[in-house]
C-alpha cells in the first residue's frame, strides 16, 4: 500500500508543515530573483535607450532592509526546525523497546517479550516504540517514508529511533543506504495495529521465552555465571549492580555501563576494564552473533542489585 504522501506518525504533520513552509518561502524567493533577472535583461539590454543616472554610492535603509528581513525569516526557520529536531531526537518516556538487527539483505525485529519476524515489524498504534537497532555486516538505514523516519544502522554500534503511529495499517519499510547487490529488495511492512490487536498478535507466538530469558540461558551456557557470580572464587565484578551505571575504569577514565559498554565488554573484555579488576575475561567475538548479544543485554538490564552487591565506585 502507498501511504508515503500523508504520513502518518506523531511528528509527520508538524515535519511536512516545516517542509512545506521551506519550499513554499524558496519557491517565492527564486520566483522573486528570476523575475528579477529577466527584468532587468530586458530593460537594461544593449541598444535600448534608458536614461542614464548616476551610480548611487550606497542606500541604508534598502540595504537594512533586505539584511533584516532574510535575517528574521532564517530565525524563525531556525528556531522552529531546532524545535522540532529535539522532538524528533528525544524517546519519549514509557517507549516500548524493539531490537532491529539489520544484515545483507534483510530485517530482522526483536520484540522483548519474545516474538521475532523477518521483513515485517507489528507495532501498535497510539505508542511510542523504541528501535533499538544494530547491523550484521554493512551499513543499512531503516526508513518508513510514511513515518518521516530514517536512521542508520551501523554495524558494531546502537542506533536508536522512535516513532509514534497514528492510524493503523502497512507502511513500507526501505532500506536507505546503498548495501549491496540486493539494496534495492531490502524492504519490509510496517503492521500498525490497535493497541488491543497488537496485545494479541504480541501474545500469539505460541510459547517463546522472552528476551532477558533467553540472554539467561546464554549467560549460563557460555559459563559467563562461572565467573560472575557472587558466590565465584573468581574475582569478576557483579554485574548485578553495573548496567546503567558509572563505572570507573582501570585506566582511570570513566564511562556508563550502557548496552554499547556491556556490548564492548563481552567482545573486546581488556579494553574497558573496570578498576579494580584484571583483565583476564576471554573475548566472546565470534561465539555471539548480534541477536544473541541483544538478548544478554536486555538479561544484564533485567538483574535487580543485589542487596549487599559491592558498591562500584562511583
Ligand atoms: Cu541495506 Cu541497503
Amino acid at each position: 500500500m502507498n501511504r508515503w504522501l500523508f504520513g502518518a506518525s506523531s511528528i509527520a504533520g508538524d515535519l511536512d508543515l516545516l517542509f512545506g513552509f521551506m519550499t513554499l518561502l524558496s519557491g517565492i524567493v527564486a520566483i522573486g530573483v528570476f523575475a528579477a533577472i529577466w527584468y532587468f535583461c530586458i530593460r537594461y539590454r544593449r541598444g535600448h535607450e534608458t536614461t542614464r543616472t548616476l551610480p548611487r554610492r550606497g542606500d541604508l535603509p534598502v540595504e537594512l532592509t533586505w539584511t533584516i528581513i532574510p535575517l528574521l525569516l532564517f530565525l524563525g526557520v531556525f528556531i522552529w526546525s531546532i524545535r522540532l529536531y529535539a522532538r524528533i531526537e528525544t524517546v519519549p518516556d514509557g517507549a516500548m523497546p524493539v531490537y532491529i538487527v539489520a544484515k545483507q539483505w534483510m530485517w530482522k525485529a526483536q520484540h522483548a517479550g519474545g516474538r521475532r519476524e523477518i521483513n515485517v515489524l507489528h507495532v501498535p498504534v497510539g505508542r511510542p516504540v523504541q528501535l533499538n537497532m544494530i547491523s550484521e555486516d554493512v551499513i543499512h538505514s531503516f526508513f518508513v517514508p510514511a513515518f518521516r523516519v530514517k536512521q542508520d544502522v551501523l554495524p558494531g554500534r546502537y542506533t536508536q529511533l522512535w516513532f509514534e503511529v497514528e492510524e493503523p495499517g502497512e507502511y513500507d519499510l526501505l532500506c536507505a543506504e546503498y548495501c549491496g547487490t540486493e539494496h534495492s529488495g531490502m524492504r519490509g511492512t510496517v503492521v500498525a495495529l490497535q493497541p488491543e490487536a497488537f496485545a494479541r498478535w504480541l501474545a500469539g507466538g505460541g510459547d517463546v521465552a522472552d528476551l532477558a530469558t533467553r540472554g539467561a540461558a546464554l549467560f549460563r551456557r557460555h559459563g559467563c555465571s562461572g565467573c560472575h557470580a557472587p558466590e565465584s572464587r573468581v574475582h569478576a565484578p557483579d554485574l548485578a549492580g553495573l548496567p546503567g551505571r558509572p563505572v570507573q575504569l582501570a585506566d582511570g577514565s570513566r564511562t556508563v555501563a550502557d548496552d554499547a559498554y556491556l556490548r564492548d565488554s563481552i567482545l573486546l573484555p581488556t579494553r574497558q576494564v573496570v578498576a579494580g579488576y584484571e583483565p583476564i575475561m576471554p573475548s566472546f567475538a565470534g561465539q555471539l552473533d548480534e541477536e544473541d548479544l541483544l538478548a544478554l543485554i536486555a538479561y544484564l538490564n533485567s538483574l535487580e542489585r543485589r542487596p549487599g552487591a559491592a558498591e562500584m565506585p562511583p
